[in-house]
This record gives structure tokens, sequence and C-alpha cells, in this order.
């Protein structure tokens, strides 16, 4: 096995965001190859490999590794008409059914303006994500990056009071509270319905390493027992010390890059591009074993 494992930035970031060389992961991994990639995941929290030529069923296949996949039903239109096959790829791209960017009111593109703000894939699901892989098959010629941020170095970083006061907090995470804060609030009774709000506790302990790190997103709008201005202001002021530049890695695209992140100990968001040009990236979703309320327990 000739794969290896470097930081990105050794100086400022020496323990988040990975690059990995030596190894081509759209063809089958061997079990030794499977958990070498996932103690990188453990260390790094990201990691990013170059010139992945992924399909769908390549990209499925290799996500399996890590665990099982979750179904697409976060996507707006999970139930409706889809661009991609599988139930199991979620669609982060800007394209129509013909393939055709998105008109700029369409309610698929507004929706998906929701990734623009920090988040933690499908907290808002009761079995929340692991890991994401996200494939990029076509970028734009700026902008367009993603970036991600070290929810356990935020963590340690807390005084030990404000650790004590999130230790046992559970928050309500749901889908219509992250698009409502951008304005979004066109939803059909059955959105309503499937976008219901979960409960996560905003500690979580790492299932390997055993680290602790806050599990925030903007799906939160809510703490449990607390008023809701109170709970929204105590979550904006972490979630910006969680995303303060030290923190954070700023993930520039090249074609075939496939990034990999642990949704349990980081937030990410994308960055704008020029709306008029096709992005197309193809995600693949490993879920949690269990909540974050079974984890604790
Ligand atoms: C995602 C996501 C960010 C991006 O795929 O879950 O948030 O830059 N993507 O597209
Ligand atoms: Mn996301």
């Amino acid at each position: 096995m000739s794969l290896s494992i470097n930081p990105i930035d050794p100086v400022s970031r020496p323990f988040f965001a990975g690059e990995a060389s030596g190894i081509d992961i759209t063809r089958p991994l061997n079990r030794e190859e499977a958990a070498a990639i996932e103690a990188g995941m453990d260390q790094y929290g990201v990691l990013v490999f170059h010139d992945q030529r992924f399909d769908d069923n390549a990209q499925m296949a290799f996500s399996r590794s890590f665990g099982d996949l979750e179904l697409a039903t976060g996507d707006l239109n999970f139930h409706k008409g889809r661009r991609l096959e599988s139930a199991h790829m979620n669609d982060i791209s800007n394209l129509d059914l013909d393939n055709q960017v998105l008109a700029r009111d369409s309610r698929r593109r507004l929706f998906s303006l929701g990734n623009r703000m920090w988040h933690s894939d499908s907290s808002f699901k009761e079995v929340p994500a692991k890991f994401s892989l996200l494939s990029a098959r076509i970028i734009p010629s700026a902008g367009g990056n993603t970036e991600f941020a070290d929810m356990r170095a935020a963590y340690e970083s807390l005084e030990d009071e404000l650790k004590a006061e999130c230790e046992d907090l559970v928050c309500e995470h749901s889908q219509l509270y992250s698009r409502a804060v951008l304005g979004f609030t066109d939803f059909t009774d059955d959105d309503r319905e499937r976008f219901k709000p979960v409960q996560q506790r905003l500690v979580r302990r790492h299932p390997s390493t055993g680290r602790k790190s806050l599990y925030l997103a903007s799906h939160a709008g809510a703490i449990l027992g607390w008023p809701v201005p109170e709970a929204r202001q105590f979550l904006r002021d972490l979630v910006e010390h969680a995303t303060q530049r030290k923190f954070v890695y700023s993930h520039a695209w090249k074609q075939f890059d496939l990034v990999m992140w642990d949704n349990r100990a980081t937030m990410h968001r994308a960055r704008p591009f020029p709306s008029m040009e096709v992005r197309d990236m193809h995600r693949t979703t490993v879920a949690c074993e269990r909540s974050t309320m079974a984890e604790a327990a």
C-alpha cells in the first residue's frame, strides 16, 4: 500500500485537514487501505484526494467502505423528479433535470443556498451523518470553495465554565430553521412533516478517538428548556467562536477532487461562485450508527 496522508498546512493546522496521495480510490479498496483512510479521518477530520475520476457507482462503492449510506432524503425534491439516478446520491449541483443552470428564482436553487451557512450534514436527521464524500465533476472558473471548521479544536479552546454549560445541552435541529434564517419559508405541508425538528446533543464524544467536539449547525434553532431568543443568541456566539479563521481550512477545488469529512467533528459551508456557471458536485453520505442522544447514553 503506498497511501500517504500529510497535513495540508503543517505550520498553522498540523492536525486538521490532510491530503492523501498514492492511491486510486475509484477501484475497490482492500481492508488495510480502508482502515488507513478511516484512521486518517480520525486524525485530520477532512481528507482531500486529487484526480479521482469517479462515476456514481464507484463513488458509492468507495463510500460503503466506511458504513451504510444515507438516502438523500434531505434533498428538497427527494420524492419528485431527480437528476441523479441513485437515491443514495445527493445532487449538490446548480443544474435542473435537463442539466441546465437553475433559474435564479428556482425553489431548488434557493433551498440549496442554505449550504452556504455553516452546518454539519444531516444534523436534522435523528441518526445524522458520519462521513460525507463530495466529488467535483464540474467546477466553476472561480470561487466555489468549501470551508471546513474543526469543531474539536473549537470545543477544546472554550473556557472551562462554558464547556460545563454546554456539556448536557440538547438542541433541536431542522432544515426549517436553517432555511428560515435566509427567509426561505416556502415549504409544503409534506416538507414540514419530513423536516420536523430532531434532538441532538451539543457536545459529543467521538466514538473512535474519544475527543469531544461542539455539534453545531445552522439547522440548530432551539435548546431544550431555554427561551428561543436566548438559545439562538447562545448558539450564534458558539458558531462565531468555532469558525474563527484559525480553525478553518478553505478548500479550493480542482476537477475530480474527492473531499471527505467527518460530520461528527467538523462543520462546513459552500462559498459563492459566478451564478451563470455550472458547478456539479455529487455527494455520498455515510450514516452514523446511532443518534447523538443514544451515543451519550
Ligand atoms: C454538501 C455541502 C458544500 C459545497 O455537499 O454537503 O454542504 O461547497 N457542500 O458544495
Ligand atoms: Mn453540507
